[in-house]
């Protein structure tokens, strides 16, 4: 059984999907063991809540300096004993420690098909606005291992969501999350716990 923890930072559409899946049997042999955000108003903690999924909230804001911050993050990861961390829509930089520790076992769900419209200043809406800009005619969704790169560890899947003439960003979001990210993302863990991956 896969030991799996979620990291996120707000409405926890992703880890929904993830949690879903699992019930529903399209993820099989993986558990959440734990959700942590940094936000303690994170409406993703209340779904965690709502599954019986211990919610821990760390949040910088409440630490001394960022090192503090870093050191009692990957403490209280460790009390997991995970073989998964998925990022899902968490917007902390990932401790080089922890990328350490935890290399080729941390995911991370980006909404584009990297490497388009992703790296630093890259995030939630953002990502669509860009993608509007430019006028592509697809875009989509990558799930990735993290490496201390920003959205540049190996890519794992993606899935490309058509832009139709109209789309606002917030559209666009809404069709690349319910087209893309809530499906690939659960589908990466269910790899990975079976051991296609
Ligand atoms: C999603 O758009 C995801 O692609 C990005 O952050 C957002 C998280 O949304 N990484 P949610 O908290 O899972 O609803």
């Amino acid at each position: 059984m896969l030991r799996v923890g979620v990291m996120v930072s707000g409405g926890g559409t992703n880890l929904q999907a993830i949690l879903d899946a699992m019930e529903n049997g399209t993820v099989t042999n993986a558990r959440v063991e734990v959700v942590i955000s940094n936000n303690p108003g994170a409406y993703a903690l209340e779904r965690a809540r709502n599954h019986g999924i211990e919610a821990v909230c760390l949040s910088p804001k409440t630490f001394d300096s960022r090192e503090a911050f870093h050191e009692a993050f990957l403490k209280k990861v460790d009390e997991y004993d995970l073989d998964l961390i998925v990022l899902a829509g968490f917007l902390v930089t990932i401790p080089e420690a922890m990328i350490q520790k935890y290399r080729n076992k941390i995911i991370n769900i980006h909404p584009s098909l990297i490497p388009s419209f992703c790296g630093v200043g890259y995030y939630g809406l953002k990502v669509h606005e860009a993608a509007l800009k430019r006028g592509v005619k697809l875009t989509g969704a990558t799930v990735h291992f993290v490496d201390e790169g920003m959205d540049s560890g190996p890519i794992i899947l993606q899935k490309a969501v058509e832009v139709l003439p109209g789309d606002t960003p917030e559209i666009l979001q809404r069709r690349v999350m319910e087209e893309a990210e809530w499906k690939i993302l659960p589908q990466a863990i269910h790899m990975i716990a079976n051991k296609e991956l």
